[in-house]
C-alpha cells in the first residue's frame, strides 16, 4: 500500500487501523476496544487489553526460536569491551535481575529509578523493571546530583539502579558521590541502592543501603513476568519544559508495544534478525524507544555503544561499528555527523570500512541541517533521513515512510505525517494557517499509541502545557509550516526550550541557577546558533548594585554554578553581565527579540518596549 492511502486510514479509521497493528504483538488477553477515556478524561489505547512487555521484547523471541540470535550488542570503545548476548540469555538475566528487585518488595506500579552510563546492565534494569509491571525512570548520566534529586523527588522510587561510574573520553564518572548527594538532598527516602561494579571506580558499598548487583544476581531466584493492563504506565521520562520543574512524561505499556513495533515496519523499514543502531544514550527517549524497546519488541539485535562520533578513537568510530556488526540502519543525531564532518571533511574514514550491510541513515533530536544532509548524500549515497519526534510522543510524528513507500526528500523538512498524526499548523488564536504560513505545529487529538497520556503526579500540567491552548488539539512546542505538497518544516521551539547537541534543555531551569547567585539581580538565558552543537545557552545578566566580585568571576561562579546543578551536558560556557535588558512596561524581559538579535535574525520593535535603547546595547553586544 501507498503512505497516502495508509496515512488517510490512520486518521479517519483511527481505531480499525490500530487494532490491526495491535494483532502483530503476542498480548496476554488482546484487547476488544481500541480507544476509551481514562478518569481524567485523555485518550486511552487497548483499554481491556493486557500484555507484559518484557515477555514480548524477550520472552517471546526464546519461544519462537529465536534464542541463539544475538539480542545485544555491547560495544565499548571507552573501556575497549565487547560483549554479544543472546535473547536467550538475556531472558535468563532480565529474570535474575527481576528476582532480586522483586525480593527487594518492587511490584506492579512500583517505580525503579535508573541512573546508568551505556552498559548493557541499564537496558537490562530497563527490563526487569518492565518484568514485574514496575515503572522505570531513567535518568540520564550528565545530569548531576540535584536533577536526579527532583526526578527521585517525583517518581518516588523504591529502589535505584546505578553504576560505580561512567566513562567520557577525557574522564572518568565516578556516580557514586553523585548519587549519595541526590540521595541526602531528596525528601523522598530510597531504602535500596543496587550498584554495579564497574572496574573504573571502586567504591565500598553503603551497609544497609547498597547491594552489590553482580552478587545479588547470582544469587536471585528468577522472576516470572507480570501482566499488566495496557494502559499502566511502563516507563516515566521527565523532559525539560518551559519551567525548572522537568516535566514526567508517562509512556504506557499497550501503546507503546504496538506504536513501536509497527514504526519499525513503516518508518525504518526493519524485519525481525535486522542489526539496528540507534547511536543516542538510554537518558533519552530515542534511547528508550530505539535502542531498547523497538528493535527487541522486532526481534532485531540492538546496539549499545559507550563511545562517542568522535574521539573513540576517531571521526571512523560510527563506521567501525557499522562494519563490524554488519548495521542495516544507523540513527543518530545531526550533531553527531557534524562532528564526524568537521574532523573528516573529505570522508577518508569513512571510506576505511565496508559499510555494505548499511540501507539508510535516519537523523533526529533536531532538525537535520541542508549542509549536513549534503555531505551525508554525498558521502554514502544512501537514504539521509531525517524525522521529526518528541519525548511526549515516543516515536515519529512526521518521517520519510521508507518502509511503505520512500518518498522524494526535500531538504529541511522531515517529510509527512506519521501514521495517526493528523498534524496542522495553526495561528496564535487557534485559526488554521495555509500552506507556506508559518505557526503552531499542532496534531489533532486523539494522537495516536505511545503518545504520553499524562505527566507523572500532575495531570493539571498536562492540560495546561499540552491541551489547552489549542482546543482539540495537542500543542507540540515547535513552530513550523506546511508545505503545497503537506512536507512539514519544524523550524524551532515556540518557547524557551532549546536543544543542545540533540538534548532537550531549558533556558528557564539554568535561568533559575543563574539567578539564584548572590550577586544576580535579574538575568535571561537564550539559545544561540552554534555550528557544531545546533545551540549553546549565553547567560545575559544583570549585577545588584555594590557586587565587589570583577564580571569575570562572577561568570565563572555562574559557569561553575550550572554545571554543578544541571551538569556538564547544559553546556553553559557563556554569560555577559550587561547594565540592562530590554523588556516590555509591565516589567517582562523580551526573550524572543533577544533570541532574533543573538541569532542575526530580523526582528520587530514591540510598541510595549519601555527603554528602547537597551536594545541597542545587545545589539552592539552580539556584533561584537
Ligand atoms: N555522563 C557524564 N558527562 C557527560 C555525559 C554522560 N553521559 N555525556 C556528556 N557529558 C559531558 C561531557 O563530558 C562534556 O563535559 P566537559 O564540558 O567536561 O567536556 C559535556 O557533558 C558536554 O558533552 P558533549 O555534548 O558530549 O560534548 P562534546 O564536545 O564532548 O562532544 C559531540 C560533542 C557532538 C560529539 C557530542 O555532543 C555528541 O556525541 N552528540 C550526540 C548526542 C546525541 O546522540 N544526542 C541524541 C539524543 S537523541
Ligand atoms: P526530545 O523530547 O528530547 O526528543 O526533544 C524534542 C524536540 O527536539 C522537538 O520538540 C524539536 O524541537 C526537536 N527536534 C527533534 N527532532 C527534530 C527534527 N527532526 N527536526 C526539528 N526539530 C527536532
Amino acid at each position: 500500500m501507498a503512505y497516502a492511502p495508509l496515512h488517510d486510514r490512520s486518521i479517519n479509521d483511527p481505531e480499525g487501523y490500530w487494532m490491526e497493528q495491535a494483532d502483530a504483538l503476542a498480548w496476554a488477553k488482546k484487547p476488544t476496544q481500541a480507544l476509551g477515556k481514562d478518569a481524567n478524561g485523555s485518550d486511552r489505547w487497548f483499554v481491556d487489553g493486557e500484555l507484559n512487555t518484557c515477555f514480548l521484547a524477550v520472552d517471546v523471541h526464546v519461544r519462537d526460536g529465536r534464542g541463539d540470535q544475538a539480542a545485544i550488542i555491547y560495544d565499548s570503545p571507552v573501556t575497549g569491551s565487547k560483549r554479544v548476548i543472546t535473547y536467550a540469555e538475556l531472558q535468563s538475566d532480565v529474570a535474575k535481575l527481576a528476582g532480586v528487585l522483586r525480593d527487594q518488595g518492587v511490584g506492579k506500579g512500583d517505580r525503579v529509578v535508573i541512573y546508568m552510563p551505556m552498559v548493557y546492565e541499564a537496558v537490562l534494569g530497563m527490563l526487569a523493571s518492565a518484568r514485574l509491571g514496575a515503572i522505570h525512570s531513567v535518568v540520564f548520566g550528565g545530569f548531576a546530583a540535584s536533577e536526579l534529586t527532583t526526578r527521585v523527588d517525583d517518581a518516588q522510587p523504591k529502589i535505584v539502579l546505578t553504576a560505580t561510574c561512567g566513562i567520557e573520553p577525557s574522564r572518568v564518572i565516578d556516580y557514586m558521590p553523585i548519587v549519595d548527594e541526590a540521595l541526602a538532598q531528596a525528601s523522598h527516602q530510597v531504602d535500596r541502592v543496587l550498584v554495579l561494579a564497574r572496574d573504573q571506580a571502586s567504591y565500598d558499598l553503603k551497609p544497609n543501603r547498597d547491594l552489590d548487583w553482580a552478587s545479588s544476581c547470582a544469587e536471585a531466584t528468577p522472576a516470572e513476568c507480570v501482566n499488566v493492563n495496557a494502559t499502566d504506565p511502563l516507563y516515566i521520562l521527565y523532559t525539560s519544559g518551559t519551567t525548572g520543574k522537568p516535566k514526567g512524561v508517562v509512556r504506557d505499556n499497550g501503546g507503546h508495544a504496538v506504536a513501536m513495533r509497527h514504526s519499525m515496519d513503516v518508518v525504518y523499514d526493519v524485519q525481525p534478525g535486522d542489526v539496528f543502531w540507534a547511536a543516542s544514550d538510554v537518558g533519552w527517549v530515542v534511547g528508550h524507544s530505539y535502542i531498547v524497546y523497538a528493535p527487541l519488541l522486532t526481534g532485531c539485535t540492538t546496539l549499545v555503544y559507550e563511545g562517542k562520533p568522535v574521539r573513540t578513537p576517531d571521526a571512523g568510530a560510527f563506521w567501525r561499528v557499522v562494519e563490524e556488526h554488519k548495521v542495516k540502519i544507523l540513527f543518530a543525531a545531526p550533531t553527531a555527523f557534524r562532528a564526524i564532518r568537521k574532523e573528516d571533511p573529505n570522508g577518508d574514514c569513512y571510506r576505511d570500512y565496508d559499510l555494505s550491510s548499511l540501507q539508510a541513515l535516519y537523523l533526529a533530536g533536531e532538525r537535520l541541517d541542508p549542509p549536513t544532509q549534503t555531505w551525508l548524500d554525498n558521502l554514502t549515497g544512501l537514504p539521509v533521513i531525517d524525522h521529526w519526534w518528541q519525548t511526549e510522543t515516543g516515536w515519529a510524528i512526521a518521517c520519510n515512510p521508507r518502509g511503505v513507500e520512500l518518498l522524494p526528500v526535500k531538504q529541511g523538512s522531515a517529510t509527512l505525517p506519521a501514521p495517526g498524526f493528523d498534524v496542522r499548523i495553526l495561528d496564535d488564536d487557534g485559526q488554521e494557517l495555509p500552506a507556506g504560513e508559518q505557526g503552531n505545529i499542532v496534531v489533532r487529538r486523539p494522537l495516536p499509541p505511545s503518545c504520553f497520556p499524562t505527566v507523572w503526579g500532575d495531570h493539571p500540567r498536562y492540560e495546561s502545557g499540552y491541551m489547552e491552548a489549542f482546543p482539540g488539539y495537542y500543542q507540540s512546542g515547535d513552530g513550523g509550516y506546511l508545505d503545497e505538497d503537506g512536507y512539514l518544516f519544524v523550524m524551532g521551539r515556540t518557547d524557551d526550550v532549546i536543544n543542545v547537541a540533540g538534548h532537550r534543555l531549558s533556558t528557564g531551569e539554568m535561568e533559575e541557577v543563574v539567578a539564584a547567585h548572590p550577586a544576580v539581580a535579574e538575568c535571561a538565558v537564550i539559545g544561540v546558533e552554534d555550528t557544531l552543537k545546533g545551540q549553546l545557552p549565553v547567560g545575559l545578566v544583570i549585577l545588584k548594585d555594590g557586587v565587589d566580585q570583577t564580571d569575570e568571576a562572577i561568570v565563572k561562579e555562574l559557569i561553575r554554578d550550572v554545571r554543578a546543578k544541571i551538569g556538564p551536558i547544559a553546556c553553559f560556557q557563556s554569560a555577559h553581565i550587561v547594565p540592562r535588558l530590554p523588556k516590555t512596561r509591565s516589567g517582562k524581559i523580551l526573550r524572543a527579540i533577544l533570541r532574533k538579535i543573538a541569532n542575526g535574525q530580523a526582528y520587530q520593535v514591540p510598541s510595549t518596549i519601555e527603554d528602547p535603547a537597551a536594545l541597542t546595547e545587545i545589539q552592539q553586544l552580539f556584533a561584537n
